[in-house]
């Protein structure tokens, strides 16, 4: 087809094509084509067409013919340059906004003059609905951004938290999966669990029982609170899980979400705290009744003593066994002194003077007094006492008392020519901060369910006659009223360890 020239069509005929041009065109290249039809169809020298930018703050430049170096946008209509002589202005207003403006030089004198108002009323609501377009993607792309940003900041409080953490949905599937359950023994990382079944995830649980656990929370509504026990390679440890529903809309709930908190701490410091309580609970008891019993005690003792000065005034056949009765009552009545004494000791560790001592001294001590005990020269003793520990601010007869209990406790768990006994000395605690003391041996160890009882008063597991059960106990008591700490950990088969930190004198 051969155009026409342009400047012979009629104002309508160029009025119709911008229209074309405008309609459902791609919104910037027809206003360039716009620009190029006035030229021709006015007809002008140049044609620029200023189009505001959608933040509003410029106004950018179309211009036919194109410049060979792309022009500068202006900060505002006021600062266009004066009109030329000979040029046409026509501001382009849309719902009363200025939107742009319509800037023809070297007018011609066609016919098309007459179209350049029309043509300006079709291009105003055009631009405008460039400029609008483009704010709301630019609006789009800021609130995205902010989605994004605020995402991204929920993300790093979930994975912050010194919990672990993890979301299901109704279908079971684990949607979120926080940092700390990706690190540890049994961490997984979130790439390889989101988006799959929890119950493929975690197996410690079995599936019924999981899902039995959720399903409660999504028909319930309410938080479920438990704690579990967990083992370890470094001992038990104690997990506090929560498991609180969360609805996305509505009444429904939608997702689970899951908190393990490792509580270990806590409980062994509320372990600790019953453990006091009882002690002293029966040290307040004991020592009202201890008073009571010795006296009895004495009598009968005496009474004993009493009756065996007498025995020859008494039938030769009935002596023998009227010397065995009284060695019963004696053996008996001194087995209760000792229990009496025992209790004594564990109701009052506190009136003993305390002052600087060096730890090391105090084990040397303790085997001094064992060394000829008949069953300790069967055993291999080993000692590990580090030098230069630092004193510890205690009444060295208590501390010999406590390993002594410790290291005949040890000698009871070994076969009597078969076995370890390990003592150490070190730094050691929370900070490094304490003096350290380990009784180690190769026993028959202590069964879990013993653990917590060993501490309490007449706990034993030794046959009648042989042990109180008061031994660890007093241990306890005086340790603690050193104001330190008394702890055990144990392999059954394989023997105990027990330790005794005190704090280090500076
Ligand atoms: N080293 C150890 N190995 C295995 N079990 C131990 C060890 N130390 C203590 N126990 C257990 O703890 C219990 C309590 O100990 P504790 O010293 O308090 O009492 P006892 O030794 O039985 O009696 P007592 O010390 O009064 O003569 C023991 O009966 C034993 O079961
Ligand atoms: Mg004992």
């Amino acid at each position: 087809m051969t155009p026409v020239p342009a400047s012979l069509l009629g104002p309508l005929d160029l009025v119709g094509a911008v229209a074309r041009l405008l309609n459902g065109a791609d919104s910037k290249a027809a206003i360039g084509l716009v620009a190029d039809r006035l030229r021709h169809g006015v007809p002008a020298e140049k044609v620029t067409i200023w189009v505001r930018q959608p933040s509003g703050a410029s106004f950018v430049p179309v211009i036919s013919p194109a410049p060979p170096v792309a022009p500068f946008p202006l900060a505002g209509l006021d600062a266009l340059p004066p009109r030329e002589p000979g040029g046409l202005r026509v501001a382009l207003e849309h719902d009363g906004t200025p939107v742009g403006m319509l800037d023809l030089e070297g007018v011609g004198d066609g016919p098309g003059r007459e179209a350049v108002g029309i043509v300006a009323d079709l291009l105003a609501p055009h631009v405008a609905l460039i400029e609008l377009s483009e704010d709301l993607a630019f609006e789009v792309a800021v609130r995205a951004r902010q989605i994004e940003e605020q995402r991204r900041f929920t993300g790093l409080v979930i994975d912050s938290l010194p919990v672990g953490l993890y979301v299901v949905d109704r279908d079971y599937r684990i949607q979120i999966w926080n940092r700390k359950r990706e690190t540890g023994t049994q961490g997984v990382h979130r790439d390889e669990v989101v988006g799959r079944p929890v119950f493929e995830v975690l197996t410690r649980q079995s599936a019924d029982q999981l899902k039995g656990e959720f399903d409660q929370i999504f028909e319930s509504g309410q938080m479920s609170q438990m704690d579990i026990e967990v083992e370890d390679p470094n001992g038990e440890r104690f997990y506090r899980i929560s498991k609180i529903p969360m609805r996305l809309d509505g009444d429904r709930i939608s997702h689970v979400i899951t908190i393990g908190e490792d509580v270990t701490e806590w409980y062994r410091i509320h372990r600790r705290i019953m453990q006091n309580e009882k002690l002293a609970a029966v040290g307040q008891l004991a020592a009202g009744v201890m008073h009571e019993i010795n006296n009895p005690l004495a009598t009968i003792g005496a009474c004993a003593a009493a009756l065996e000065g007498r025995l020859p005034e008494v039938d030769a056949s009935a002596q023998v066994a009227f010397r065995e009765y009284i060695e019963i009552i004696d053996k008996e009545v001194e087995r209760c002194t000792n229990i009496v004494d025992g209790l004594l000791e564990f109701s009052r560790p506190k009136d003993k003077e305390k002052s600087p001592v060096a730890i090391n001294a105090v084990i040397q001590d303790t085997f001094f007094l064992l060394k000829h005990h008949t069953r300790f020269k069967k055993l291999t003793v080993e000692r590990e006492l580090t030098e230069d520990l630092p004193q510890v601010k205690a009444n060295a007869e208590q501390l010999v008392q406590v390993l002594m209990a410790l290291m005949l406790n040890a000698l009871d768990a070994m076969e009597a020519g078969n076995g370890t006994l390990t003592v150490r000395s070190r730094m050691g605690g929370h900070r490094g901060e304490e003096v350290l003391v380990e009784v180690q041996d190769t026993g028959v160890g202590i069964p879990r369910a013993h653990l917590t009882k060993i501490f309490e008063p007449f706990f034993t597991s030794k046959p009648q006659g042989r042990g109180t059960g008061l031994g660890l106990s007093i241990c306890y008591g005086i340790v603690e009223d050193h104001l330190g700490r008394l702890e055990v950990e144990s392999q059954p088969g394989l023997g105990a360890t027990f330790r005794v930190y005190l704090p280090a004198l500076p």
